[in-house]
């Protein structure tokens, strides 16, 4: 058994934890250069937290600024177990409505500006992302969101961009009507990939804030109703946040899904 550390990357609309016990906010230095802001640390429950605004204090780093190769080594270094994303995003589907969580479990991902492996000159290595979130944490998130009254869609494909445009309309309906996506956003690759690569169990729950620009009845994307929707529902992240480790637990088996050892028949470079 390992000790749970649950770690929390918060985009726009989640900005601290509620309830944090002896909090503490800690530089963490990695190979990759420094995270997107220091970690705040503590215990929710008796059980290890750890919170990490993607975006940085003051919301400082763009979707391609963000430096999600530290943000993700940062976290392993402290003791992570288990990644918990939240992020804004927005929708392909009419019954994804503003103010709903759905909790992702399939990516496209269309970023083209960023570092998305710790592997490469020297160690190379090939992860399988087939199935890129865990189950056992996507259901712990479905659990906590109901449990918050928040209305909840589990499962759905997330069309990664880079931004940090909008897209256009024809984008969004090629996304929404070829691709079958459900929802857009700047944030959660290559987050998603190297947290398998970190071997950190990773479940995404991506708060929907508006349309994107295919839908005839609402305009185009506009980021101030987008952040008017979500302090509208600033606290529904928070409350879903606050139940996870009743549910998680404070110790973990291996993970059954086999996140954790998703390196194991991954590293094709011989050792020295
Ligand atoms: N984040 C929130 N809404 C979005 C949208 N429509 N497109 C990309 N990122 C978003």
């Amino acid at each position: 058994m390992t000790e749970t550390m649950i770690a929390v990357i918060g985009g726009s609309g989640l900005y601290e934890i509620d309830g944090l016990q002896g909090a503490e906010w800690t530089t963490v230095e990695t190979p990759w250069g420094p995270p997107s802001d220091q970690i705040l640390t503590g215990t929710l429950d008796g059980i290890k937290m750890a919170f990490l605004p993607r975006h940085g204090r003051g919301h400082v780093h763009s979707p391609t600024e963000v430096p999600y190769r530290a943000n993700i080594d940062a976290l392993k270094r402290i003791g992570a177990t288990d990644v918990i994303s939240v992020s804004a995003c927005g929708s392909f589907r009419e019954e994804m409505a503003p103010g709903h969580f759905v909790v992702v479990d399939q990516f496209i991902d269309r970023t083209v500006a960023r570092e998305k492996s710790f592997f490469g000159t020297g160690c190379v290595a090939h992860v399988s992302v087939a199935h890129p979130t865990c189950p056992r944490l996507g259901d712990a998130c479905e659990t906590a969101a109901r449990d918050a009254g928040i209305t909840v869609h589990r499962g759905g494909t997330y069309l990664a961009m880079e931004g940090p445009q909008f897209s256009s309309m024809a984008e969004s309906k090629l996304y929404r009507e070829v691709w079958g996506c459900d929802v857009i956003g700047m944030t959660n690759m290559p987050e998603a990939k190297l947290a398998r690569e970190a071997e950190l169990c990773y479940a995404s729950i991506a708060m929907v804030t508006d349309f994107d620009s295919w839908h005839p009845e609402h305009g185009s994307v506009d980021i101030t109703a987008i952040i008017a929707t979500l302090q509208g529902n600033s606290s529904n992240g928070a409350e879903m946040v606050r139940r996870l480790p009743a549910l998680l637990g404070a110790e973990r088996a291996d993970c059954p899904h086999g996140c954790d050892r998703a390196l194991d028949y991954a590293i094709l470079t011989a050792p020295e």
